[in-house]
């Protein structure tokens, strides 16, 4: 196909999605947060006390589990089963149980089918994990984005106090931290470079420079 996939990965709050969306409106490329999609069947898991060692289980709520992007405005707007759940997801709860959530094989088998779908035929930025190397492979343009732990909770925690003003820098830490080894250690596509995924590390970089990376990195594409 002649569509553009443009993959970014990395490790949790580097700026992922920050550099998708800009990226996706400065080229007019749909923008798909796979990380919300998991935040999403996390979200359902836990209201319905989904036992993740109970394969069965699990793999009858995922047939209960309609998700949807309205992407407006280049932010990300999900609906789990119609209701509008963005901002529900980016809390502790979530946060929490998410990567123990993303580690399961009918999890995931289920959300990267749902993915491919979305790039088949369309002009698409995604952020996640797995994108370069199990999503789309064959993604004309791989970034892979990484930063200084301590900038990554720091960057994180100024977000999440704004709304959140009980939240500890601490905890922030923690929870990355967490989910980083969670994401790298997991058997079923852990989280890792893809051999052809150029580098970036964004730990003393603006967003606009980093805009700039990716945005001349595809104009030699092109
Ligand atoms: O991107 P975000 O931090 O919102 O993703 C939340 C979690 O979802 C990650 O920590 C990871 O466990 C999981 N994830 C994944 N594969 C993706 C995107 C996210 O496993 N493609």
């Amino acid at each position: 196909s002649s569509n553009i996939v443009i993959a970014i990965d990395g490790y949790s709050s580097c700026g992922k999605s920050t550099l998708a969306k800009a990226l996706a409106q400065k080229l007019h490329f749909i923008y798909v947060d796979s990380g919300a999609m998991y935040r999403a069947v996390t979200l359902y898991f836990i209201r319905h006390h989904v036992d993740l060692h109970d394969h069965q289980q699990v793999a009858e709520a995922l047939k209960n589990i309609h998700l949807n992007f309205h992407s407006r405005d280049y932010q990300t707007h999900i609906t789990l089963n119609d209701e509008e759940v963005s901002e529900e997801i980016r809390r502790m709860p979530v946060s929490d149980n998410v990567s123990a959530v993303a580690a399961l094989r009918e999890v995931r088998h289920e959300m990267v089918k749902q993915q491919q779908r979305m790039g088949r035929s369309k002009n698409i930025v995604m952020d996640g994990r797995d994108i370069g190397t199990t999503v789309f492979p064959d993604a004309q343009l791989k970034i892979f984005m990484t930063a200084d732990p301590k900038v990554r909770a720091e960057r994180r925690y100024k977000e999440l106090y704004e709304k959140n003003p009980d939240i500890t820098l601490e905890e922030v830490f923690e929870n990355l931290a967490h989910r980083d080894y969670q994401d790298t250690t997991r058997e079923e596509s852990p989280l890792i470079r893809a051999q052809d995924a150029i580098i970036l590390d964004n730990t003393n970089m603006t967003p606009d420079q980093q805009l700039d990376f990716a945005l001349n990195k595809i104009k030699s594409l092109l």
